[in-house]
């Protein structure tokens, strides 16, 4: 909220300098005149090209200091509206210029255009002049063009996906194309779609963070197959040296997606693992395959789930011992221990090795039984120091009742 205020006052103040720069641009005045509010003109106070001090002219070319629209028209270097097919190229007469683009902003690549070319969207522009495919403008709008760090951004984390739903959501616009449009409700109901939309958390990929922003896959991916890798580098690395890695390749099968799929990621669970339904083991594995399949996952699911319960019975007498007041900080610290064991136990199910699996659970195992044996004798204690403290009491009650008839006596 803080941010957002911070982010409206420099927008202000940059709209307030510009608007001083841009009192003698006729083509800015004429056309806020008379255009209502969805007009470019207005629009434009929120566009990065506006707020870094770039005006129509830049962009459309023509005389700023004319009166006239025709003359504007005559006059030199206006080229007026881009169509759909043009756009790309418009933009790309500047960001594609290294040397116009290293003036304003060093920072900021010039590949767009280069990557966009490689896009199926940019395949089927230009090879097939099919004008239904995103171009810069499809997902960056016009006059209110933002970088991705601003909220009212088309390409914000939190808008993207609705700005590739405008297309890939409609069934009726997709028609002619035979690929699914279900990418966004699926991705909106899955686990990053949750993390990102719910949670905030802006690790979570959307759209763009898969499939690259201009179409390439992100830097380091040679395949979208490879993109999980990114983020999720210690499952790939697993993955990578395990059995399947080999076996995958040679069946075309892509390596997370096809035990994860792509856009519909729900949150795992233990019952993945193992040798029965509902396990995605047994999509492909059987007994008396002649592989190791099901057995190691057989042996996988039984240390997991070792762990998990011997994990809750700690946590239930480690839960009782608190309640009873007892000092409990190092068994509650030796459960995180023993909670973050089981994390790494899931995550080395991508050995698909199930000695790697059954070491790692033993070691939580071990731990967890500790755990409950401490928490145990705390509430054995409890329960002592409780006697000692009902026969301590007793004893002294009986020693003061003595002393009272003592007292009387000598009276
Ligand atoms: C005196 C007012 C006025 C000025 C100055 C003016 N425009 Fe326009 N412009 C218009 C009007 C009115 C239209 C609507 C088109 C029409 O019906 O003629 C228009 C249309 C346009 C269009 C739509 C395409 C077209 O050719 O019709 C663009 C782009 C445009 N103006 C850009 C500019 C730029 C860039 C400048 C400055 C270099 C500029 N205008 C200066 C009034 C103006
Ligand atoms: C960053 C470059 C850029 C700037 C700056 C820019 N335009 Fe445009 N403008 C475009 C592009 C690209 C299109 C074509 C959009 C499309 O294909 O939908 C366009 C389209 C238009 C149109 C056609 C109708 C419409 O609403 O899309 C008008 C009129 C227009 N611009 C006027 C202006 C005026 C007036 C300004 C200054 C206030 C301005 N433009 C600033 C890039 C720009
Ligand atoms: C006249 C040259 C010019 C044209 C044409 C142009 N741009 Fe820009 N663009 C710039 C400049 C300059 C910046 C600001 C760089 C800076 O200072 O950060 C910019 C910034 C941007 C940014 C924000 C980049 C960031 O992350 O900071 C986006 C997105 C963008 N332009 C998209 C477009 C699109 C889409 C088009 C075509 C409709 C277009 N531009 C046309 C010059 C241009
Ligand atoms: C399919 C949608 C899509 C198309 C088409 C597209 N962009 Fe982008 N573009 C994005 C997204 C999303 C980002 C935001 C990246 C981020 O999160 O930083 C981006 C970022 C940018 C940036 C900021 C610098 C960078 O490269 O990250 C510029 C400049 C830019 N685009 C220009 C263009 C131009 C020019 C075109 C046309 C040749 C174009 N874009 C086509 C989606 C698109
Ligand atoms: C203006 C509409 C439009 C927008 C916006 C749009 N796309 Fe597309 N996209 C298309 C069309 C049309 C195709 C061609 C379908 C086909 O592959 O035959 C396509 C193709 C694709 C493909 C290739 C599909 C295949 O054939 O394997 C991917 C991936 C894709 N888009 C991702 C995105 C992403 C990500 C975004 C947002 C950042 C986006 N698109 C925005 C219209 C759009
Ligand atoms: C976690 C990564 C990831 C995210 C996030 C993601 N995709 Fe994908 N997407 C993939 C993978 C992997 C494929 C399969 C491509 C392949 O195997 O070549 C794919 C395929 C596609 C296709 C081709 C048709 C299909 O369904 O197979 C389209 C279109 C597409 N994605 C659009 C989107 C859109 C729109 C979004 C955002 C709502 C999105 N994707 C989010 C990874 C992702
Ligand atoms: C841009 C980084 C990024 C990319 C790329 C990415 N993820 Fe994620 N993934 C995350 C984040 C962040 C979370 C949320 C972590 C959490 O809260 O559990 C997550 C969560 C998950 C989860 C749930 C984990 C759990 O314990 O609940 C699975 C499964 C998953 N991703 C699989 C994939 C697959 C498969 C791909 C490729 C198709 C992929 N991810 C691509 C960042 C990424
Ligand atoms: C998409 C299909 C597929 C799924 C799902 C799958 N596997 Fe496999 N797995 C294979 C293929 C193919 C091989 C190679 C078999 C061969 O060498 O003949 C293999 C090999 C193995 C091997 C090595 C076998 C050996 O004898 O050396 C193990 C262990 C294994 N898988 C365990 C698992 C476990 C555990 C799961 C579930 C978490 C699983 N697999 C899910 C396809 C799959
Ligand atoms: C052969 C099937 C299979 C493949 C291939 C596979 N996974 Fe998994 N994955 C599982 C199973 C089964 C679980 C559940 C383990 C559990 O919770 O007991 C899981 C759990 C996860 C989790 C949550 C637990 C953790 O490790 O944090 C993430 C994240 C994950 N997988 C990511 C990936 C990524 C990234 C890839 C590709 C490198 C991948 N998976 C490939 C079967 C697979």
């Amino acid at each position: 909220m803080k941010n957002n205020i911070i982010i409206w006052m420099v927008a202000g103040l940059v709209a307030f300098a510009v608007s001083a720069l841009a009192q003698d641009n006729n083509c800015l005045t004429c056309h806020q005149d008379f255009e209502d509010e969805d007009g470019p003109a207005h629009k434009i106070v929120r566009d990065i090209h506006y707020q870094k001090g770039l005006l129509c002219n830049d962009c459309h070319g023509g005389d700023p200091t004319l009166e006239d629209m025709d003359d504007v028209r005559n006059s030199k270097g206006y080229h007026g509206v881009p169509s759909h097919f043009e756009v790309p190229k418009f933009c790309a007469s500047c960001h594609s210029n290294a040397r116009y683009m290293h003036e304003h902003n060093p920072s900021l690549p010039t590949d767009q255009f280069d990557k966009y070319k490689t896009s199926k969207h940019g395949q089927l522009l230009f090879g097939k002049k099919d004008t239904k495919v995103a171009n810069c403008v499809s997902c960056h709008s016009v006059h209110e063009i933002g970088d991705a760090k601003m909220p009212h951004s088309s390409t914000h984390p939190l808008n993207v996906a609705k700005t590739c739903g405008k297309c890939h959501a409609d069934p009726d616009y997709m028609a002619e194309y035979n690929i699914p449009t279900t990418q966004v409700q699926d991705y909106l109901e899955s686990v990053h779609g949750k993390a990102l939309n719910e949670d905030h958390d802006l690790g979570a990929p959307t759209c763009n963070d898969c499939h690259g922003n201009h179409g390439a896959a992100p830097p380091g991916v040679g395949s979208l197959a490879a993109v999980c890798g990114n983020c999720h580098a210690f499952q790939a690395e697993l993955f990578n040296r395990s059995p399947h890695k080999e076996a995958f390749v040679e069946n075309d099968f892509p390596m997370c997606e096809t035990c994860h799929s792509n856009h519909n990621i729900k949150k795992p669970t233990d019952e993945m693992v193992g040798a029965e339904e509902p396990a995605v083991c047994v999509r492909c594995h059987e007994s008396g395959d002649g592989t190791k399949g099901l057995e190691t996952a057989a042996a996988m699911a039984e240390s997991i789930k070792e762990l998990v319960s011997v994990r809750d019975e700690a946590k239930a007498v480690l839960a009782n011992a608190q309640q009873k007041g007892m000092m409990t900080t190092d068994e509650e610290f030796a459960l995180k221990d023993v909670e973050q064991i089981l994390i790494q136990t899931r995550t080395l199910v991508h050995s698909f090795n199930k000695d790697e699996v059954v070491v790692k659970a033993k070691e939580g195992l071990e731990k967890a039984k500790i755990v409950e044996e401490k928490s145990t004798s705390l509430i054995d204690e409890y329960f002592f120091r409780r006697k000692g403290l009902i026969i301590s009491s007793l004893f002294i009650t009986i020693l003061a009742i003595g002393l009272y008839f003592k007292i009387r006596k000598l009276k």
